[in-house]
């Protein structure tokens, strides 16, 4: 399994993740469930309107943290927009729940992919693992 397939993986099972975002000198973090392997890419959604998209839009740094079976995994880098229609519409499919507050043609739904990514998987008994993407 590749490595950016594991972390995807990861989140899939932990099912909650807390994704942290920066305003200004105040860091701000909050409980995320998207999540989304497409074309190579790790993707979030999120709504354009929320606070933490308006946060990535001034500063796409962000970490997220997910905590399962006794590992936890962070992942930290750069937060990208992208419009692309085709993964609204699979990120939709992949949470149906989700198309009672979005649809991929609304001006609200937003998905945003990892960049210069790294993931480290950390234990207390093993020797962090990490993966870049
Ligand atoms: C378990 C759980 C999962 C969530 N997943 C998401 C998500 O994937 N995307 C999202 O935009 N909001 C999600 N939310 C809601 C956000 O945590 C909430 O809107 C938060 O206030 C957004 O951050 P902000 O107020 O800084 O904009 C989730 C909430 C919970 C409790």
């Amino acid at each position: 399994m590749e490595g950016i397939e594991k972390v995807y993986e990861f989140l899939n099972e932990a099912s909650t993740y807390y994704l942290a975002t920066v305003d200004g000198d105040q860091p701000r973090v909050r409980p995320f469930g998207t999540i989304l392997l497409s074309g190579g890419k790790l993707y979030i959604q999120t709504g354009k309107i929320k606070n933490v998209s308006k946060q990535l839009a001034a500063n796409p740094k962000a970490e997220i943290c997910a905590f399962k079976g006794g590992k936890w995994l962070r992942v930290a880098g750069e937060l990208v927009n992208d419009d692309n229609h085709d993964v609204k519409v699979a990120m939709l499919d992949k949470m149906p729940s989700l198309k009672g507050m979005y649809s991929a043609d609304d001006d609200n739904m937003q998905m945003l992919y990892f960049k210069n990514a790294k993931a480290t998987f950390s234990s207390f008994t093993e020797a962090p693992e990490t993966v870049e993407f």
